[in-house]
């Protein structure tokens, strides 16, 4: 496995099928109240550019539960709010922590923060891709359906940096994905060619009642992501037709699941009678952050899970 995830590219098909079942196998051990600190002694900073609510909780709570720690950095409070050079905050960092995650406003600072950091750097969140939040939606696939290959998903909304990274997955975990959304609003091209060139199976169309037909997995987020919010007017405007609705999941397979990575916004991308419905799996997927993000972390910053389960029983 790479040092960094900055893209769910990083990951190979076999990594990121390792990692999910290190997640089922960690999901498994806290329920059963079994001790699992694999990464005692260990520190991860995590700098926050933007706000978050499940990414933030899901890496803190993960490192306490794993024996390690968590520290929250704002990065107004930090050194390099004042200007001080990123290569120089990497090196200094990966002096003191085992591992360095970051959301930010631009994925090329978390580019640069892992060019000069020794220790791993995860992208919690950037305008191009969401690699944590995929893991996670794909763990909650799996647990439902059993495996991830030859399901049909549909993206409905705005192709932002959640979608990239559903649309660069469809190459690692075998599943067809077709995302509809007005053209302007579509996944950027070179995201979409990556995926296409590594195997993907990607269709970039208008309509959402093509888009679900018969999909096993209906997916969308908000019209307006973060940093984004000077065009929401322009952009409630053009996403008219787009809301996840009764109506159009009726559309898609029978058997088909609802997930969305929140915060939602009812009435805009999803309809309140959707994501309260029983085809949602929402909580699910949210609580997956947890379990996903630790396996991802004991990957990462520590040892193999399966070389420290002696030390747990
Ligand atoms: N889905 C997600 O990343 O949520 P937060 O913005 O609350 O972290
Ligand atoms: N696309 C959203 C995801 C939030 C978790 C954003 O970037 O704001």
């Amino acid at each position: 496995m790479n040092k960094d995830l900055l893209s769910i590219l990083d990951l190979s098909a076999a990594d990121l099928d390792h990692l999910i079942s290190e997640a089922v196998n960690l999901k498994m051990l806290r329920k059963a109240g079994r001790p699992h600190e694999f990464l005692k002694g260990k520190a991860l900073a995590m700098v926050f550019e933007k706000a978050s609510t499940r990414t933030r909780i899901s890496f803190e709570t993960g490192m306490y539960e794993l024996g390690g720690h968590a520290l929250f950095l704002n990065p107004g409070d930090l050194q390099i709010g004042r200007g001080e050079e990123i290569r120089d905050t990497a090196r200094v960092m990966s002096r003191y922590v085992a591992g360095i995650m970051i959301r930010a406003y631009h994925h090329e600072h978390i580019e640069e923060f892992a060019r000069w950091s020794e220790v791993p750097v995860i992208n919690g969140l950037s305008d191009r891709e969401h690699p944590c939040q995929i893991v996670a939606d794909l763990m909650t696939i799996r647990e439902h359906f059993g495996s991830l290959s030859g399901l049909k998903v549909a993206w409905i909304g705005d192709g932002n940096n959640v979608c990239n990274s559903f649309v660069l997955a469809s190459a690692l975990a075998g599943y067809t994905i077709t995302v509809a959304s007005p053209d302007r609003f579509r996944p950027p091209a070179d995201i979409v060619d990556r995926a296409l060139g590594a195997g993907g199976k990607v269709t970039l169309i208008r309509d959402p009642g093509d888009a679900v037909a018969d999909a096993d997995v209906v997916v969308t987020d908000t019209w307006v992501s973060m940093g984004e919010e000077k065009e929401k007017g322009e952009r409630l405007k053009a996403f008219s037709g787009y809301t996840v609705t009764s109506a159009l999941m009726q559309k898609a397979d029978p058997e088909a699941i609802f997930l969305h990575c929140l915060p939602a916004h009812r009435g805009q991308e999803v309809a309140d009678e959707v994501i309260e419905g029983e085809q949602s799996l929402v909580f699910d997927e949210a609580e997956n952050r947890l379990h996903t993000q630790k396996a991802l972390l004991v990957k990462l910053l520590g040892r193999e899970i399966g070389e420290k389960y002696s030390g747990t029983t």
